[in-house]
C-alpha cells in the first residue's frame, strides 16, 4: 500500500493544512538534516519531467535549491533564515505568489510530489514523522496549482 498518498486538487476548493511539527524538524536533524533532505529532493527534480520549470544552468538551479531549503527550515520551525526573501509578507501568501509566475498543472504537482516521496523514502528517520511532513506538502502543494483543464459547457464533448 502506498504510504504517501496524493489527493486531487479541486479548483476553487479551500485548502487546509497543518505546518510540520517541531518533532519532525528534530527527527529530520534540524538545519543540516533539512538541507540533506531538500538537496536530495532537488536533485530528483533536476532529473524529472518538470525540470524545465526550473533554471537549466546548474549554478542558478543550486540557488533555487538553497532558497527552497531555507524556506523549509523556517516553515518547519527552525531559525528564520528565509525571512528576508519574503520581505515580511505572510509566508503562505508569499509562496502562492511565487508560483503564480509559472503555469503549474495538477500533473506538475504530482511529479513534484513524486520527487518528494522518493526523497522521503530514501531518508532515514522515523516513518510517522515523515508522514507529518508529507501531509503538509501534499496539501500545501494544491495552492501552487494555477492551471486547470477548461470546463466544457456541453458535458457530451
Ligand atoms: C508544498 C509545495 C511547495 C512549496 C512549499 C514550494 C516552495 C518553493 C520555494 C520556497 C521556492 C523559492 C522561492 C524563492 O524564494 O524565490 C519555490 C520556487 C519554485 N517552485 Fe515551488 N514549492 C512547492 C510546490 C511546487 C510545485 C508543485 C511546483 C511545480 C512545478 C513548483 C515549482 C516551482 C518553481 C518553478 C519555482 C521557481 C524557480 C525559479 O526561481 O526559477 N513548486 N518553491
Amino acid at each position: 500500500m502506498e504510504r504517501f498518498k496524493i489527493t486531487p486538487t479541486v479548483e476553487g476548493e479551500k485548502v487546509t493544512f497543518k505546518n510540520p511539527s517541531p518533532e519532525f524538524y528534530e527527527a529530520v536533524g534540524g538545519e543540516e538534516g533539512m538541507r540533506k533532505l531538500m538537496y536530495s529532493f532537488y536533485d530528483l527534480i533536476y532529473e524529472s519531467d518538470i525540470h524545465n520549470f526550473f533554471p537549466q544552468e546548474r549554478e542558478e538551479f543550486d540557488k533555487v535549491k538553497e532558497k527552497n531549503t531555507k524556506f523549509f527550515i523556517q516553515r518547519c520551525g527552525g531559525p528564520k533564515v528565509y525571512e528576508e526573501e519574503s520581505g515580511g509578507t505572510d509566508l503562505n501568501e508569499y509562496m502562492i505568489h511565487v508560483h503564480d509566475d509559472f503555469s503549474i498543472t495538477e500533473k506538475a504537482r504530482i511529479e513534484w510530489l513524486g520527487c518528494m516521496r522518493e526523497a522521503l523514502t530514501n531518508y532515514d528517520m522515523d516513518e510517522d514523522l515523515k508522514l507529518d511532513f508529507w501531509n503538509y506538502v501534499e496539501a500545501f502543494s494544491k495552492l501552487t496549482v494555477n492551471q486547470f483543464p477548461e470546463k466544457r459547457s456541453n458535458p457530451y464533448f
